[in-house]
This record gives structure tokens, C-alpha cells and sequence, in this order.
């Protein structure tokens, strides 16, 4: 007699665990790639690197990173790309078309929009080099023009569509403004793309919204993008600068610089808690993390960067 009412506490017990799992779709561990990219002059033991700022950047929102090395197989790649929730194109100097750089983001680029088009959001961040590298995949076309934008802060030049787009639409009202008048964002990039190569070319039009353009006095370059109908986006600037990199007098490290940082990062790894990736154990976990490696304090134009053999 006692048995039954037992059992139906059971029941409604586990009926409402399973609820409480099919509900869970954030996922509060996420973990990014960030691709590594060939160094300029290699060694033995440095073929290439990833600048530590990309990586403390993320982890100041709270995530894991791992390293995604160049010239990997493509199954090396898929495998990698079903255990992470979303990858990051960095800035630097690799070639947009030959390096292991190129390649990897081509692989990873081309895996992520088939898996937003099943539904399994995956987000995708280039910044400067990578802007350029998403911007040349998208279009099919290399756009880019030359533009006196190598150093130097500027505030964003905001488009409508900017101050309601999904990136930028939870900032605080204040660094919104702050963002739109104080040079909070850093410019280190040699080319650019123009707007009016941008307007012209109907594969972007159609993909990016435009969130800011800027100008280097003369020429007017896009400079905040996020994807219409995909989780892709992308900076010319450099948000990570502001809050770990330190070598030059114009990197900007205001309060709402900081906060510039902080925000940016908030916004993709939210992004990121939407993907539902796993590694296939722990231990595969384990040995893909960048805590694997040591970083290397260069005195360069980095302030710290991961080597890789
Ligand atoms: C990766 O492959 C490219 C193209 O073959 C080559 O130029 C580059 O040196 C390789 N990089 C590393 C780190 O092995
Ligand atoms: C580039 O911009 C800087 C200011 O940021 C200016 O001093 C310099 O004259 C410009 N150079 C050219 C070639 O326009
Ligand atoms: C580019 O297109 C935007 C949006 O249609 C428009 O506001 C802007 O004036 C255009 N700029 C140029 C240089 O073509």
C-alpha cells in the first residue's frame, strides 16, 4: 500500500528534472578557440602565437580559451569545432589568402554558417585582420583599401541601425555615449574597408549590418558589423587593447575605455552561452585549454604572447 504513492513521487520527481534539462539551453562553461597565426620569423620553437590580450579578454567574461593552431587536418578541425562554442579571428599580420591562418578561418567560417543554418548558434568575432579575413569570405572579393589607420584612437561614428543592433543595444546609455566621443577605440590596421566599396558590393549589404563607420581624415571605413541573420561580428578596432596591452601612448585605459573592454567581451561570450558544444570528456577538455602553455613576456608591441612550436 505504501509502494504507490512512493513510486508517483518518483515519477513526478524525474518528469520534472527532464523539464528542468531541456530548459537549460545556457551554457555557463563555454569555451572559445581563438586561432593562432604564423609568426614572421620563425624558430623552432615559435612558428606561431596568439597575443595573451585575445586571451585574458575572453576569460574576463567568463570563458575558457583554446588555442587553434595552424595548418591542422580538416577532421582535427571539425572535431575541435564540435566541442566549442565559438571562435574568435584575431588581429596581426598572417596573409588573408596563404597562411594556416587563412585557412583555418575558412574551415571554421564555412562550419559555423552550416550550423547556424541547422539552428545550432555559433558564434563567430573577427577583429582588425579578422574583420578583414570575414569581410573577403563573405563578399568573395579582397575590397580592401589603403588608410592612414595604423595608430590611433578614435570614438565610433554610430549608424542607426548601431544604436539597435543586438551588439551594442545593452550597453549602459553613458558608455554609449562615452563610446561615440571619446577616441575609446584603437585603430592599428593599414587597410580598410571603405564604405563606399562596402555599399557597392551587394554579398556584404545584404549579410553585415553596419554598427559605426570611421574616417581617416579622408577616406570613411567600416568600422562595427554584426551579421543580419547570423551570430557573426566584427571589429577594425582592437577592444581587447584598452584593458591588457600597454606599449603604445595612444592606447586608450579611461574608465569607460575599460569598460569599453569589458563590455565587448560580455556581449560574445553571452553569445557563446547559447552554443551547447561539448568536448567529448573532461580530459579532451583538459588538454585543449590554453593552460596548457606558458606565455612569453615579449617587451614587443605585446605585451605578453602565447609561443607555439
Ligand atoms: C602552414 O602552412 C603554410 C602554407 O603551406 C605555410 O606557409 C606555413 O609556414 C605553415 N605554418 C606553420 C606554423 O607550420
Ligand atoms: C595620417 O594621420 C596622422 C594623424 O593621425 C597625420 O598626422 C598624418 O599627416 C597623416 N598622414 C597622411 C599621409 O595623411
Ligand atoms: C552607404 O550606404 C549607407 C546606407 O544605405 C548610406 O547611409 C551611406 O550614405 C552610403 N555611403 C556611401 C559613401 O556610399
Amino acid at each position: 500500500m505504501r509502494l504507490l504513492p512512493l513510486l508517483c513521487v518518483v515519477v513526478a520527481a524525474c518528469a520534472s528534472s527532464a523539464a528542468v534539462i531541456k530548459r537549460a539551453d545556457r551554457n555557463d562553461r563555454p569555451v572559445i578557440g581563438i586561432l593562432a597565426q604564423e609568426v614572421f620569423k620563425p624558430t623552432s620553437k615559435r612558428s606561431s602565437y596568439i597575443a595573451a590580450s585575445y586571451i585574458k579578454y575572453l576569460e574576463s567574461a567568463g570563458a575558457r580559451v583554446v588555442p587553434v593552431m595552424v595548418n591542422r587536418s580538416e577532421e582535427e578541425y571539425q572535431q575541435l569545432f564540435n566541442s566549442i562554442n565559438g571562435i574568435l579571428f584575431p588581429g596581426g599580420g598572417a596573409s588573408l589568402t596563404t597562411s594556416g591562418y587563412a585557412r583555418a578561418a575558412e574551415i571554421f567560417y564555412k562550419l559555423a554558417l552550416e550550423a547556424n543554418s541547422r539552428g545550432d548558434y555559433f558564434p563567430v568575432w573577427g577583429t582588425c585582420l579578422g574583420m578583414e579575413k570575414l569581410m573577403l569570405m563573405t563578399s568573395g572579393k579582397n575590397l580592401l583599401s589603403q588608410t592612414n589607420t595604423t595608430a590611433l584612437s578614435l570614438p565610433l561614428h554610430f549608424t542607426l541601425d548601431g544604436m539597435s543592433s543586438r551588439l551594442f543595444q545593452d550597453f549602459p546609455a553613458d558608455l554609449m555615449t562615452s563610446l561615440a566621443t571619446e577616441p575609446l577605440t584603437e585603430n592599428s590596421h593599414k587597410w580598410s574597408i571603405l564604405v563606399q566599396s562596402f555599399n557597392k558590393t551587394e554579398e556584404l549589404t545584404k549579410f553585415y549590418k553596419v554598427l559605426s563607420v570611421n574616417t581617416d581624415g579622408s577616406n570613411e571605413f567600416i568600422s562595427t558589423v554584426e551579421a543580419y541573420d547570423y551570430p557573426v561580428y566584427a571589429t577594425q578596432w582592437h577592444p581587447e587593447k584598452n584593458a591588457f596591452e600597454w606599449r603604445q601612448p595612444h592606447y586608450p585605459h579611461s574608465p569607460a575605455a575599460i569598460k569599453t573592454t569589458f563590455y565587448m567581451a560580455n556581449f560574445f561570450i553571452n553569445e557563446a552561452k547559447k552554443n551547447l558544444h561539448s568536448f567529448t570528456s573532461e580530459e579532451e577538455e583538459r588538454k585543449a585549454l590554453i593552460y596548457n602553455y606558458d606565455s612569453s613576456y615579449t617587451g614587443g608591441s605585446f605585451e605578453q604572447v602565447y609561443y607555439f612550436a
